[in-house]
């Protein structure tokens, strides 16, 4: 017992004269953080940090080498953690502020190269994509990790499956991920949701990070914590709330997505504006947005930031958000695929607008080329409507626009809603 006693007085003094090394590293590292400001230095060194670790190795006995790599690399991302603490948010990062769910959003082009130097990568990482995303997305994020793994599904809402979520989560459990490691997801909105949902529920919970690279998950679905997979073709049926840790996005990756899926995602920005943001939704009228992608981007995300804040799982406010998608749904569904999510969202945002924003809303889909008139079946528009999840009992909750910029919630029954849609179609787009 006294030897004991003895070691553990040992390894006090050891820490004591620990802290005080670790407290004057971390002076250094302030002095050094400070000149990086001064000379717009990026955190992140690599090189530095490898060459580091390799300079104190030999010192090392071989049997412990393995644990000093991993001593080290905690100093290192914990000296990091403070370098950014001190350099402050930069203007092209947004906070999401939810209490200990906090995570950081950056929209800076180019930043998937430096991916490592705000997440924590140094651990087994799942990188999540599909066939359809260009592989050197994700496989610039993968050679940022230590431990990672791609996987790479079909493209298409179908992945949002129970079987592809069961393949996320065996792949898992084979490559022995435990509670601390991660999964990226690299792609739109399906891999955002299906990666997000697997790690929501992998172990209870182990950290997600989303790295969208369409401009629905750039704009809208990477943020917030909705996270889902479809079940018998009913949309987003098992999911929950799960946050990321932080939200990397590369505008730069745009460039390789085809125009439709560009023009589809806007429209959720366009909702965003016409509920919101009238200034936004004038950049759309004059076609200032067109060349200010990353603008628009910034201004939904501050958008929907400001509404998750408020009402972080949907009791009320976060419905606003639906603005446009109960009409949209039932299109989505009648169409049978002939029309993607963002454009049935256009359609449906039109019956719910007042005559002049309708005018004015109309002109801007033309211009992004996005559809202006609902030719689904209008019964099997009404038959799909009324499986809204989102309904409750005989009546719903929908969102109205009469000036840009400000909305109102109206509850009307479906019958109400299924006359709303009659006189809609019969009136206004026929004429
Ligand atoms: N969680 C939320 O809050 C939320 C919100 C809105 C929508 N969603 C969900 O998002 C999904 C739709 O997302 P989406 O519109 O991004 O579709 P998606 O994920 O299917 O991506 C569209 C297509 O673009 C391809 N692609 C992705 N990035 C690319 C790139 N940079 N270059 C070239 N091709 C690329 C994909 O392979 C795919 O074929 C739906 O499942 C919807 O339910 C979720």
């Amino acid at each position: 017992m006294e030897n004991l006693n003895d070691a553990r007085k040992e390894i006090n003094a050891i820490d004591r004269e620990m802290a005080a090394l670790w407290i004057k590293r971390m002076e250094a590292v302030k002095a050094v953080v400070e000149y990086k400001k001064a000379n717009g230095i990026p955190v992140l060194d690599t090189a530095r940090e490898a060459a580091l670790l390799e300079s104190n190795l030999g010192q090392i006995p071989e049997n412990l080498r393995d644990f000093y790599i991993e001593f080290q690399r905690g100093v290192v991302g914990v000296s990091k953690m403070y370098q950014r603490e001190v350099l402050g948010n930069p203007d092209d990062m947004i906070t999401l502020n939810l209490g200990d769910r906090t995570y950081n959003i950056l929209v800076r082009r180019g930043c998937l190269k430096s991916a490592s130097e705000f997440m924590d990568l140094d651990r087994r990482v799942l990188v999540v994509t599909d066939d359809g995303v260009p592989p050197e997305y994700a496989k610039t994020v993968a050679s940022q990790c230590k431990l990672p793994e791609i996987v790479t599904l079909p493209q298409g809402e179908r992945t949002k499956s129970f079987e592809s979520y069961r393949e996320l989560l065996l792949k898992m459990l084979e490559l022995g991920f435990t509670r601390r490691d991660c999964v990226v997801a690299v792609g739109g909105g399906v891999i955002g949701d299906l990666a997000g949902f697997a790690a929501a529920s992998y172990m209870r919970g182990i950290d997600f990070y989303n790295v969208p690279t369409t401009t629905l998950s750039q704009i809208d679905s990477s943020i917030g914590g909705k996270v889902a997979i479809d079940l018998c073709g009913y949309k987003n049926t098992v999911g929950a709330f799960w946050q990321p840790k932080f939200v990397l996005i590369d505008p730069d990756v745009l460039k390789t997505l085809d125009s439709r899926q560009l023009s589809a995602g806007l429209a959720e920005a366009v909702k965003m504006s016409l509920c919101f943001d009238r200034e936004l939704f004038e950049m759309f009228e004059t076609g200032a947005a067109e060349h200010n992608i990353d603008e628009i981007i910034r201004r939904s995300l501050k958008i929907k930031k400001q509404v998750v804040e408020k009402d972080e799982t949907e009791n009320g406010l976060r419905r606003v958000l639906n603005f446009g998608h109960t009409i949209g749904h039932g299109v989505e569904t009648a169409e049978e695929g002939r029309l993607i999510h963002g454009e049935c969202v256009a359609l449906g945002m039109l019956p719910m607008c007042s005559d002049d924003v309708r005018k004015r809303l109309m002109n801007v889909l033309s211009s992004l080329n996005l559809p202006t008139k609902i030719t689904a079946d209008r019964d099997k528009v009404k038959t799909a409507m009324t499986h809204d999840k989102k309904s409750e009992g005989k009546a719903v909750t929908v969102v109205k626009v009469d000036i840009p910029g400000e909305y109102r919630l109206e509850k009307i029954s479906y019958n109400d809603l299924n006359s709303l849609l009659d006189s809609y179609l019969t009136n206004i787009q026929e004429a």
